[in-house]
């Protein structure tokens, strides 16, 4: 039930603080990840991964995009991530090595559940990452780590998408201490950071006026653009993802890094760029590039909305907007940067008197490949 609430969505955009901390209740002990959900899979088995497939659709798999970054950081696993209805027709090499991880909100998305069965056939361990109970991919797969976002109704992935994360790093981490990859005070700091993101996010969710007036005053907007580096690369792609969908504009998610490979041909004045903006505590060497992009964009008449953390002076001069998160560590940055995007695109539809639970064309879950 919507209790009160004028969307689901908007219901669900408030629950995301809630959706990782109960994604992260009674999993961290003493400073160490706890997933009895993974016993079948020893921690011999673990030390012996060569490779990860991470297998999604849509928002899941942007969540697995994020992911990777930090899997390959702290368990030092090469890491890949495939949309499955890819994945499965292209005669992947697999072996009983390679872990392949499926995420699903649903749980029956028929492509991630082909390719899901597809794997298991040849040879490789899967495990699912789903957020409701008792669904097919789950019990299709050899373990489960359920997410804990409670029932997602919006057809527009939101608090599901947190909790996706969330799963995953703790599997991330967990997998870095079997590995012996990272060390005993690195873990406990990043689970620290892990574990400071409900918090985090109430503190955004509280700031989200500027980005309903925003999202008002570009009603008609016709193009919208994204732009982000590293981990804010698929955050840039979900902002895009949620304004097609749910506002019905035309929306492109870039690697800030690309935009001199073509895409900056696409600015001309007047044109929006949301850019995710990474953190200067970060790699030494991201955050003035991304700086220095930003100022590329603005001299071509770039409309620039940057997504910034606390702080962070360096881009008040070159951004039209700043849109402030609060200081987290960098592979953390993607949970609390995506709550302006989900809410910009919500309060567009809105003001475009859309159906911001129901789009058009779409269904919560794809259940035809
Ligand atoms: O249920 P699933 O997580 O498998 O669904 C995957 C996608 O269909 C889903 O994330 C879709 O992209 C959403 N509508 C995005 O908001």
């Amino acid at each position: 039930e919507k209790g009160g609430w004028s969307s689901f969505m908007r219901k669900e955009v408030a629950e995301q603080p809630e959706a990782v901390a109960k994604t992260l209740l009674g999993r961290v002990v003493d400073g160490r990840v706890v997933i009895p959900e993974l016993e079948s899979f020893g921690d011999e088995e673990l030390r012996g991964i060569r490779r990860i497939t991470l297998i999604a659709c849509g928002t899941a798999a942007y969540a697995g995009m994020v992911a990777k970054y930090a899997i390959e950081q702290w368990a030092r696993v090469p890491v890949e991530v495939e949309l499955s209805h890819e994945f499965r027709y292209r005669e992947p090499v697999l072996d009983e090595h390679t872990l392949v991880v499926s995420i699903s909100q649903s749980g029956e998305t028929m492509d991630t559940l082909m390719a899901v069965k597809y794997a298991r056939e040849q040879g490789a361990r899967t495990i699912s990452i789903c957020n409701t109970q008792g669904a097919t991919i789950p019990r299709e797969s050899d373990a489960v780590v359920y997410t804990h976002a409670g029932p997602e109704v919006a057809v527009a992935s939101t608090k599901a998408f947190v909790a996706q994360i969330a799963a995953l790093y703790l599997f991330g981490l967990h997998l870095a201490r079997v590995r012996g990859t990272l060390s005993a005070e690195a873990l406990a700091d990043q689970l620290a950071e892990l574990q400071a993101v409900p918090e985090k996010l109430e503190a955004v969710l509280a700031e989200s006026e500027k980005v309903t007036q925003l999202a008002h005053w570009m009603a008609d907007t016709r193009s919208v653009l994204f732009l982000g580096r590293h981990v804010g690369y698929p955050i840039a792609l979900e902002g895009a993802l949620k304004l097609k969908e749910l506002a019905y504009i035309h929306a492109e998610g870039f690697a800030a890094g690309e935009l001199k490979h073509g895409p900056i041909a696409l600015i001309e004045p007047g044109q929006p760029v949301f850019v995710v903006v990474p953190s200067p505590r970060g790699s030494a060497a991201l955050h003035p590039k991304v700086v220095s992009n930003i100022q590329e964009i603005r001299a071509r008449g770039a409309r620039v909305i940057a997504i910034a953390e606390e702080g962070d002076a360096a881009v008040l001069p070159f951004a039209d907007e700043v849109l402030r998160i609060p200081l987290a560590a960098p592979l953390f940055e993607p949970l609390l940067a995506v709550v302006p995007l989900q809410i910009f695109a919500m309060e567009l539809s809105q003001a475009k008197g859309l159906d911001v639970d129901q789009p058009r064309n779409l269904a919560k879950s794809v259940t035809v490949e």
